[in-house]
């Protein structure tokens, strides 16, 4: 590349501001003042998706390849990233439920539940049963972005084997319960699946806030009583059922 295509790059071109505050195409007429941010913390968490995935992609190449330190690199971000997506919630809490009911209808049956990433990112940490898969497939084909994490094995199963190739299992790191790697890979994917928990109970209170416990939900189900209920679901069941065992090894040693 030239130094002169270098110099025709500019904030906004490297960036497509243009074309991205173009994206916020609000549907209430007239307007809804609180339709903006309506659209732009859904938009913003579409993004934020976008890069988890991107990670999770990572992630599990370098747990397929035993490689332990940048897995924990890895997990790091992914961490990160998952605060910022269950912090971003906090705008809308801002949204009174009479405001919201002014637009609502504009939305039609357009509803979170229909978020390819999202399912995407839970069947790419684990969700994966036939329960879950059935729902997926409910609405047509899997969506491609689900089609491709699909092809990779679920992070718990990547773990596992990562720590057989390096010869120890699960109780074994746990016993220990020392600062190894291992162990804090273990204690780092038991994070993330934290932070998303969080996620989703900042989210059910979000709805209870905005639309009350019984309302149900533009995408058909029972709303927050449905939502209550993906909470019991685990990425990785295997980890905390270790942790579990320690603990009453432990107390009745
Ligand atoms: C006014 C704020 C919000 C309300 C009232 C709301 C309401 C709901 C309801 C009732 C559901 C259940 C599915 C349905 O029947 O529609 C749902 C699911 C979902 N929403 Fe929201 N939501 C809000 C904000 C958000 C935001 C900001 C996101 C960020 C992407 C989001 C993402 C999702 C996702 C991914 C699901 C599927 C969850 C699952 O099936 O486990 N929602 N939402």
């Amino acid at each position: 590349m030239t130094d002169s295509t270098h110099a025709e790059v500019t904030y906004g071109s490297y960036l497509h501001v243009d074309a991205l505050l173009q994206l916020q195409q609000a549907r209430s007429v007239p307007e809804h003042p609180d339709e903006l941010l309506f659209i732009v913390v859904h938009q913003a968490s579409e993004l934020w998706f976008k890069v988890m995935l991107h990670e999770l992609k990572i992630l599990t190449t370098h747990l397929g390849n035993a490689d332990t330190l940048a897995s924990l690199t890895t997990m790091r971000r992914l961490n990160a990233l998952m605060r910022i997506v269950a912090s971003q919630l906090s705008a809308l809490d801002t949204l009174p439920p009479q405001r919201f009911v002014e637009f609502r209808g504009y939305l039609g049956s357009a509803s979170g539940g229909q978020s390819h990433q999202f399912r995407a990112i839970e069947a790419a940490s684990g969700l994966r049963d036939e329960h879950f898969m059935h729902v997926l497939q409910e609405h047509g084909p899997l969506p491609p972005v689900v089609v491709d994490v699909l092809q990779r094995p679920p992070l718990q199963e990547l773990f596992l084997g990562l720590l057989e190739k390096h010869g120890a299992t699960l109780e074994q790191v746990y016993e220990a319960a020392d600062q190894t790697a291992h162990f804090l890979l273990a204690e780092s994917l038991i994070e993330y699946e934290q932070g998303f928990g969080l996620w989703r109970f900042l989210h059910v209170q979000l709805v209870e806030r905005i639309i009350g416990p019984l309302t149900g939900g533009t995408g058909g189900t029972m709303g927050a009583k449905y939502l209550q209920r993906t909470m019991q679901q685990r990425f990785f069941p295997r980890l905390w059922e270790g942790r579990a065992k320690v603990f009453g090894a432990t107390r009745s040693a």
